[in-house]
């Protein structure tokens, strides 16, 4: 059963970087784009490099180990040398309160 975690208000989220954290036992990289929000697994599946210091651009980051890119709306693949996608979790705005959601 999926649970909401609140991980902080909107301005705790630099717009354009990643923001490392813990929820429910999950190392996740929270990005916030403009209005929108997104949170993925801060653990690259080439070689296990925080995603969260990556470099985002046109909704993709770049793992700055090795260069593997990943789309932050669905966690796929856009450049490897990562072979597997990386895990999605939906993340909600409630007034300025911003919820992950981790089953
Ligand atoms: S650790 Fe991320 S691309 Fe190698």
């Amino acid at each position: 059963m999926a649970i909401r975690v609140c991980i902080g208000s909107c301005s705790d989220f630099p717009d354009g970087q990643g923001v490392p954290l813990v929820a429910a036992g999950r190392r996740i990289a929270v990005f916030r784009i403009g209005e929108r929000f997104f949170a993925i697994d801060n653990v690259c599946p080439h070689n296990r490099s925080p995603l969260a210091d990556g470099g985002v651009q046109d909704l993709i980051v770049t793992c700055r180990t090795h260069g593997a890119r990943f789309r932050l709306e669905t966690g796929a693949v856009v450049r490897g040398p990562a072979r597997k996608a990386v895990r999605t979790y939906p993340v909600h705005v409630r007034g300025e309160a911003v919820e992950v959601e981790i089953d």
